[in-house]
């Protein structure tokens, strides 16, 4: 489905997309060339060979990024998209050739990380290899204070959670913990090429999420839990899940308050088949996820909770409560405009499965700029407007997202001007763009909580 408003391009100046392509993609591609060549280094002699045909390739590939080079449709490689991939860009392409420097932002961004995957994709050695493991992992282990301190909130309440306790009490426990979610969002690894470990970790703990609240510019957060606290509905909740790591860390703490208040009977992880943006979960994350929290040299602190979590994570996983769901559509470059009956790209299938569910979580700004198509909404544009046909599809869509990204819709009229002036007079304001403020949408300080039941009755 085509959408009236034009997408964010590469070529315009004022867009983070303009850096994106000419720096933030750069570093990203560094990394994964030395990431493959630490990993070779370590591996037997077939594997190490093939390495060095895939790092050929990688260094082809960063030269074409930095001379902004035309968009080459994708070699075949095996994977179920290609087609796909290379028909969009036909679409995509207007009367130029489509180049990294001018190119729509979201479609030339998806193509860069499929790119990337299909050199080890069509490789023997390193099909299921994930260039970005090391790094998320790392940064994980950097989270260790606020990891213990969600540990030992969750251990406390959990044993109340089985107890009696008024639907008023879960109702604000709901709050909180779709506020953590929130805000684990704000430090995924695509952006730490500007952001530094401490300003990581300043960005994770309880203090900061309450000073954040007042840069949440719209919150439907009432309207979620009416959702979820409708008892006459079958109890699956969906969380579409962003970054592994910290985020899919309070992702999971907000699922197991979801099953231990009864609020939901299963819940369903919609995670990346293949290495994405950097730092997204993808299947093998959550045995990561299980070995980090329960190695004791991992974490040294907090090991009584931290088990605990663990043992439950493990009995629901283990009992079918918590799944883990793979679709290609989540890797494709398409809008969620095509989460439709007939969409294409596994959009027909995504939609059919999740009409089953009674809440479906989207995490972070990926996701975010696909539900709203990477348009040049104005910013006052209503939110059921920029989702197309989601606003009318039955599907209930609750959106938590950091804005690390120009698209924002929803803000009531004044808005926009109010927080461009306020991030001048802070002083973070570019002098070289014919709009200075603008950056405030891309910094990952404002937040968005929209929501939409799909036009259910
Ligand atoms: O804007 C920076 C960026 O890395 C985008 O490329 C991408 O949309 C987003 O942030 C990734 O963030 P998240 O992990 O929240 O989807
Ligand atoms: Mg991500």
């Amino acid at each position: 489905i085509a959408c009236p408003v034009a997408p964010y391009t590469n070529d315009d100046e004022n867009s983070f997309a303009y850096t994106s392509a000419r720096s933030r993609w750069l570093t990203i591609l560094t990394g994964v060339i030395s990431d493959v060549k630490e990993t070779a280094a370590t591996s037997d002699v077939e594997k190490t060979a093939e390495a060095e045909g895939i790092i050929e390739k990688l260094e082809i590939l960063r030269k074409e990024l930095a001379d902004l080079a035309a968009l080459v449709p994708l070699a075949e490689d095996g994977g179920p998209d290609i087609a796909l991939y290379n028909s969009e860009l036909k679409r995509q392409t207007k009367s130029v050739p489509m180049t990294y420097g001018n190119g729509p932002w979201l479609y030339t961004e998806c193509y860069l990380y499929r790119k990337i995957y299909s050199y080890f994709l069509a490789s023997k050695y390193w099909k299921g290899y994930d260039i970005y493991a090391r790094q998320k992992l790392d940064a994980f282990k950097q989270s260790e204070l606020a990891v213990v301190e969600l540990a030992v909130r969750y251990k406390n309440l959990s044993t109340q959670l089985h107890g009696d306790i008024s639907k008023e009490n879960l109702g604000v426990l709901f709050r909180e913990f779709i506020d953590i979610s929130l805000w684990g969002n704000a430090t995924d690894l695509s952006l730490l090429t500007s952001l530094s470990l401490d300003q990581l970790q300043s960005l994770q703990g309880e203090a900061a999420r309450r000073e954040s609240e007042k840069n949440i510019l719209v919150n439907n957060v009432d309207k979620a839990w009416a959702a979820v606290s409708d008892t006459t509905k079958y109890g699956r909740v969906d969380i579409v899940l962003d970054n592994a790591g910290f985020e899919f860390y309070t992702d999971m703490i907000f699922a197991l308050f979801l099953l231990d208040s009864g609020l939901a009977e299963n819940i369903v992880f919609h995670p990346k088949s293949i290495p994405w943006f950097v730092s997204d979960v993808m299947p093998v994350d959550l045995g990561v996820l299980v070995n980090a929290l329960g190695e004791s040299s991992f974490f040294t602190k907090g090991r009584e909770e931290l088990d605990y979590l663990c043992q439950q994570i493990l009995q629901y996983s283990g009992d079918g409560k918590i799944i883990m769901r793979e679709s290609p559509f989540w890797t494709t470059s398409l809008p969620f405009w095509e989460i439709r009956d007939g969409g294409l790209g596994g959009g027909h299938e995504v939609w059919e499965d999740l009409r089953a569910s009674k809440l479906i979580i989207f995490k972070g700004d990926l996701n975010h700029r696909k539900l709203v198509y990477d348009s040049m909404w104005p910013r006052t544009t209503p939110w059921e407007t920029a989702i197309g046909p989601l606003a009318t599809s039955g599907l209930t869509v609750f959106s938590l997202r950091t804005c690390k990204a120009d698209v924002i819709v929803g803000l009531p009229e004044g808005k926009e001007k109010e927080l461009e002036e306020a991030w001048i007079a802070s002083g973070k304001g570019t002098k070289d763009t014919g709009r200075p403020g603008i950056g405030w949408a891309w910094s990952g300080k404002w937040a968005v909580m929209p929501f939409t039941d799909g036009g259910k009755k």
